[in-house]
């Protein structure tokens, strides 16, 4: 199987020598081809260059993309795509008055997602993710990671680790999957929380690496959930199973998540939404990268990560849309990368590197994908005609993507 892809407009990304991820001052830089052609065979791509310079392809398949952008697909490095029905109900109490807080405190949040997930059939849940999945490649996506952590037992959270599996086996898309251990405090633990991290870190992990399906652990450091030492313990079962940390970090709440990270050689800390100088701190010189999720942000209406505070302090950044049922029930990519230049202050170059090498750089598979390097996986966006690579983030909430190619396989 060969596609040569012709005429391009502009080609983004384009690496000569293969790069794994992009910081601070030279996020601003996103190396273009103007007027370019991209030839591959099977699942890689092989050569790309001027058009004046195409010559010599005897391609299965083109595609002129005359008037287009073509550049790598999204790698969404932060999702919650498995997880069963909906919290639309939720949605109206906050329109009417409640804070995230106190849904979760009376039952609702993570716990009301838990209980449906926990009551839904293996082959259901599957269904309904797989539906979500596919709609995020139409959007773009070519990479996702996705995380258990709405089971709350090691029945549930097994269960939710087959049906990621199953995705992933059965899916044209890169899916790295995430055991998201310590998520929620169940109810019937709610005065026992020690004997909960003790189930978590005794039974949940050993059980959870046994299935070998997933090489990272994540935890939920917040008030009301796990502190600092609760995260630690549990990072410190994970390491034991070779389970790297990426974790949800500064939500609502400084609590020094993003320090412990870097100790524990966490590949990536999410959420940000609140940031201290000494987490900036704790950033720096470190192999961990910031991921920021704005689409949580505009969904419960909290701060936005305060990403020039990040990427000028010379640091690396990541956005990603955190899809789940409570707090960002959607996995348009397009739409975080538009919100990353309107409400982080990104310009669509940051923007752009931070949806590709550097969300693939937080699943640790930036070697082979997110960016146009010669031997790279063929995971690519072609957008609807458009002047300027720019108008994906200007024209926000509207669908650029008129093609994907994932695994060097064309898709609508
Ligand atoms: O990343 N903050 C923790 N977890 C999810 C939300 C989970 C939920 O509300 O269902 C998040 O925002
Ligand atoms: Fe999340």
């Amino acid at each position: 199987m060969s596609i040569l892809i012709t005429n391009i407009k502009q080609l983004l990304q384009v690496h000569e020598t293969n790069i794994t991820i992009v910081k601070g001052r030279a996020m601003k830089t996103l190396p273009t081809l103007e007027n370019a052609y991209l030839y591959i065979e099977n699942d890689t791509i092989i050569e790309y260059g001027n058009m004046a310079d195409c010559e010599g392809f005897d391609a299965e398949t083109i595609i002129n993309a005359e008037g287009k952008i073509v550049l790598p697909s999204w790698c969404d490095s932060h999702t919650h795509v498995v997880y069963a029905g909906d919290r639309t109900s939720e949605f109206v109490d906050r329109i009417n008055g409640l804070s995230y807080a106190e849904i979760a405190n009376k039952g609702g949040g993570i716990l009301n997602s838990a209980k449906v997930l926990q009551n839904t059939s293996e082959e259901d849940l599957y269904q309904q993710s797989l539906k979500r999945l596919n709609e995020l490649i139409a959007m773009g996506t070519g990479a996702v990671e996705i995380k258990t952590g709405y089971g709350l037992t090691v029945e549930a959270e097994l269960k939710m680790l087959r049906v990621i599996k199953r995705l992933k086996q059965e899916s044209l898309a890169k899916i790295i999957p995430t055991l998201l251990a310590a998520h929620a405090i169940p109810e019937a633990f709610r005065s026992k929380k020690q004997d909960y991290i003790t189930y978590i870190t005794d039974e949940l992990i050993p059980k959870a690496a046994a299935l070998n399906i997933t090489n990272y652990i994540d935890v939920f450091c917040e008030d009301g959930y796990f502190n600092i030492e609760d995260t630690e313990a549990i990072l410190k079962a994970g390491k034991t199973h070779n389970l790297q940390p990426k974790i949800h970090v500064n939500q609502f709440n400084v609590l020094g998540g993003i320090a412990l990270g870097v100790k524990h050689n966490a590949l990536s800390v999410d959420h940000l939404e609140e940031l201290n100088d000494s987490d900036v701190n704790a950033l720096k010189g470190s192999d961990t990268i910031p991921v920021a999720l704005p689409g949580c942000s505009y969904f419960l209406s909290i701060p936005y990560t305060p990403a020039r505070q990040l990427i000028d302090a010379g640091l690396p950044l990541a956005i990603a849309t955190d899809y789940n049922p409570g707090s960002s029930p959607s996995g348009n990519m397009n739409f975080i990368v538009s919100a990353a230049c309107v409400k982080l202050k990104m310009t669509p170059e940051e923007a752009i590197n931070a949806a590709t090498i550097n969300g693939a750089y937080a699943m640790g598979i930036s070697n082979m994908y997110g960016s146009i390097t010669r031997g790279k996986k063929a995971n690519l966006i072609i957008t609807k005609p458009m002047n300027h690579y720019s108008e994906i983030p200007y024209a926000f909430a509207h669908h650029p993507v008129e093609q994907v190619i994932i695994n060097g396989q064309i898709l609508g």
